[in-house]
C-alpha cells in the first residue's frame, strides 16, 4: 500500500466511529428499561426520571414485577442481578438465590423406597427455599443506589394497593396452576376470583403485599426476615407442612460473586457465576463454536454443531455444577479454552453424538416461569437481572397475612441422582440438597461487549435459558439489532433427554431431514418459549435501542 494511503487509513481508523477514544468517552444518549410487564418498565422509568440510577431502577422493577407479574418472580423468590458500575467499571453478580432451609435434607422428597414423590418439591410450602429478593433489594439500595429504598419501592407499593389488570398471559399461567392455587386459601383469595380463574381486566389488589413491601421500605430487609412478617411466614408455612424457622430467615444473606467472563471472536461475554450454571455453560458453548466459521456453513451443519456444543455444555452442568459455597466447582478447568478444544475434538462434522456415548452423569433439575429485566442509565450503569420463584406462581402457596407467594426453587436441586426433575434435567451430588445450600440455576443475566457496542440481555425459560442467551448473543455477533435477538426462532439441546427441541416453524422440512440424517432426534415443541428483554447501547452510533420478546407482554422503553 502506498504510504499516503496507509496514513489515510490510519487516520480513518483513528477517527472512525470505532476509535477507542471515542468509545471510552461517551455516556448513553438515553436510559432504557426492558421488562416483562409494562407497569414494571414504567416503574423503572419513573425512578430514573426521579434521579435514580440503574440500580435504584432495578429495585423499582424487581418490586413492581413481584406485584404485577406474580407468576414469574417475587419477594418469596430469588434471583441474580448482574451489575456494571460506570464510574469505575466494577462488575459483580448479586446472588439473591434462595437457600435450602436448615431442616432440609438430601432425601426430603423421596418415599420409603427411595423414589421421588411427585409434586412435593413443586406445590406447597415444603417446596420453598428461603427467599433472597428482599435482602437483595436492601443490598442494592445500600451499596449501589442513590435513592432511599422507600423511594424506589414506592411505585410497587402503589401498584399493590391500586391493583393491576389481569391479561391473557396471566390467565394462561394461573390456569396452568389453578389446582395448586386453589389449595392455598391465601393464594386463592389474591390470585383467583371466587376460587376460579379471574376474567381478563379483573383487577388484582394486594393489600397484604403492599404492607409487606412497606415494612421493607421502612425497615429494610429486617422488615421481611424479622418481626411480624417473618413470624407470619414461618407460622403460615409450618401450619401447611413447611419446615421454615425464624432462624432460617434471620440467617439469610446475599452474596456478591465474580461474574464469569468469556470471549467469542471480538466479543466479551459477562454472565452469571455459580450457583448459576449459565456463565460456565455459555463459555463452553462459545469456545467450542469459535472453532467453526458458523456463518459460512450450511444451515443444517450450523445447527448440528450448535447442538453438539449445547449437549456437551449441559452434560458438564449436570456433572459438576452446584452451589460454590458447598461444592468445589472446577471453574478454571471448565472455562479454559484447552478444555473446550478437547470437547470440540469429539464432535463429528456431520454426525450426532448420542448423549449416552458421552461419559455418564448421575442426575439434576430445572424450572419454568421466571422473569428477566435489563436496565441502562444515562451514566452507563447497567443491570441485567433474572429473578425466579421457579414454576409459574412458584409453590402456589401464600402464608396468610403476608401477600408473599412462596417459591418452589427446591425443585432445582437434584432430589435423586439420575432422576430428571420437572424440566427433564438431571444432576448429581454437586447439586444434592443440603441445609443452607443454594440450588443450581440456569438463570443467565448477561452483558456482551465489543469495540463499539454494549448489550444487556437475559430471559426466563428454565433449562432453555442458557441456549436462548447463546442464540441471542450469536445474533449480536452478526450485528443484528435487539429486535432480532429477542425474536430469533429457538432450538435447544440439554444432553438429556437426547433430543433437539425447537419452536414451531423454526426449521424447514429440508433442514429437519438433514439433521435427522446426521442422527439427531428432533422434537417440535407445541409452543414458543422464553421472554427475552434486551438493550443495545451502540457507542459508535451514539444510540440506545431496547426490545422486548414478542412472545411475552413486556415493554421496552427508552428515555432521553
Ligand atoms: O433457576 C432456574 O434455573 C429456574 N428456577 C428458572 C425457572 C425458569 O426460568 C422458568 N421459566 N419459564
Amino acid at each position: 500500500m502506498h504510504t499516503s494511503r496507509l496514513l489515510l487509513s490510519a487516520a480513518l481508523i483513528l477517527f472512525s466511529p470505532l476509535s477507542v477514544a471515542e468509545i471510552s468517552a461517551p455516556k448513553p444518549p438515553s436510559a432504557a428499561v426492558a421488562s416483562a410487564h409494562p407497569l414494571a418498565t414504567d416503574a423503572g422509568i419513573t425512578i430514573i426520571n426521579q434521579g435514580g440510577n440503574a440500580f435504584d431502577a432495578a429495585i423499582a422493577v424487581t418490586a413492581a414485577l413481584a406485584v404485577v407479574e406474580p407468576a414469574g418472580s417475587g419477594l418469596g423468590g430469588g434471583g441474580f442481578w448482574l451489575l456494571h458500575r460506570a464510574s469505575d467499571g466494577f462488575q459483580t453478580m448479586l446472588d439473591g438465590r434462595e437457600r435450602a432451609p436448615l431442616a432440609a435434607h438430601r432425601d426430603m422428597y423421596l418415599d420409603d423406597k427411595g423414589d421421588v414423590i411427585p409434586k412435593l418439591s413443586i406445590d406447597g410450602p415444603l417446596a420453598a427455599g428461603i427467599p433472597g429478593v428482599p435482602a437483595a433489594l436492601e443490598h442494592l439500595a445500600n451499596q449501589y443506589g442513590k435513592l432511599a429504598l422507600s423511594q424506589s419501592l414506592a411505585p410497587a407499593i402503589r401498584l399493590a394497593r391500586e391493583g393491576f389488570a389481569v391479561d391473557e398471559r396471566y390467565r394462561r399461567l394461573a390456569g396452568f396452576r389453578l389446582k395448586a392455587l386453589q389449595k392455598s386459601p391465601a393464594a386463592a383469595a389474591i390470585f383467583l376470583h371466587n376460587n376460579e380463574l379471574p376474567a381478563t381486566d379483573f383487577v388484582i389488589q394486594q393489600p397484604d403485599l403492599a404492607n409487606t413491601l412497606s415494612a421493607i421500605a421502612q425497615q429494610g430487609a429486617a422488615g421481611f426476615y424479622r418481626g411480624a412478617v417473618a413470624e407470619k411466614l414461618v407460622n403460615g408455612s409450618r401450619a401447611a407442612g413447611g419446615i421454615w424457622t425464624l432462624e432460617d430467615l434471620q440467617q439469610y444473606k446475599v452474596s456478591e460473586r465474580t461474574p464469569v467472563k468469556a470471549r467469542y471472536r471480538d466479543i466479551e461475554i459477562t454472565s452469571a457465576a455459580p450457583p448459576s450454571s449459565g456463565g460456565i455453560a455459555l463459555t463452553t458453548m462459545f469456545q467450542i463454536l469459535e472453532n467453526y466459521p458458523l456463518e459460512q456453513l450450511d444451515k443444517a451443519t450450523r445447527i448440528h454443531l450448535m447442538t453438539e456444543a449445547m449437549r456437551r455444555a449441559y452434560r458438564d452442568r449436570a456433572e459438576y455444577l452446584g452451589d460454590p459455597d458447598f461444592v468445589s466447582v472446577p471453574l478454571k478447568r471448565l472455562t479454559h479454552s484447552f478444555y473446550a478444544a478437547g470437547l470440540a475434538s469429539t464432535i463429528h462434522p456431520a454426525k450426532a453424538t448420542p448423549s449416552d456415548q458421552l461419559p455418564g452423569i448421575a442426575d439434576n433439575r430445572l424450572g419454568s416461569d421466571t422473569t428477566h429485566f435489563s436496565i441502562l442509565d444515562r451514566e452507563g450503569n447497567r443491570v441485567a437481572a433474572t429473578l425466579s420463584i421457579n414454576y409459574p406462581f412458584g409453590a402456589a402457596f401464600v402464608p396468610a397475612g403476608t401477600g408473599v407467594l412462596l417459591n418452589d426453587e427446591m425443585d432445582d436441586f437434584s432430589s435423586k441422582p439420575g432422576t430428571p426433575n420437572i424440566y427433564g434435567l438431571v444432576g448429581n451430588s454437586a447439586n444434592a440438597i443440603e441445609p443452607g445450600k443454594r440450588p443450581l440455576s440456569s438463570m443467565s443475566p448477561t452483558f456482551l461487549e465489543d469495540k463499539g457496542r454494549v448489550a444487556i440481555l437475559g430471559t426466563p425459560g428454565g433449562s432453555r435459558i442458557i441456549t436462548m442467551v447463546l442464540l441471542g448473543a450469536l445474533e449480536f455477533a452478526t450485528n443484528k439489532p435487539p429486535q432480532d435477538w429477542v425474536s430469533a426462532p429457538r432450538f435447544h439441546h440439554q444432553y438429556l433427554p437426547d433430543q433437539l427441541s425447537f419452536e414451531p416453524g423454526t426449521f424447514s422440512s429440508e433442514t429437519i431431514a438433514a439433521l435427522e440424517a446426521m442422527g439427531h432426534t428432533l422434537k417440535e415443541r407445541s409452543r414458543q418459549y422464553g421472554n427475552m428483554q434486551a438493550i443495545l447501547w451502540d457507542r459508535s452510533q451514539n444510540s440506545v435501542t431496547a426490545a422486548s420478546d414478542p412472545r411475552g407482554g413486556g415493554l421496552a422503553s427508552t428515555v432521553k
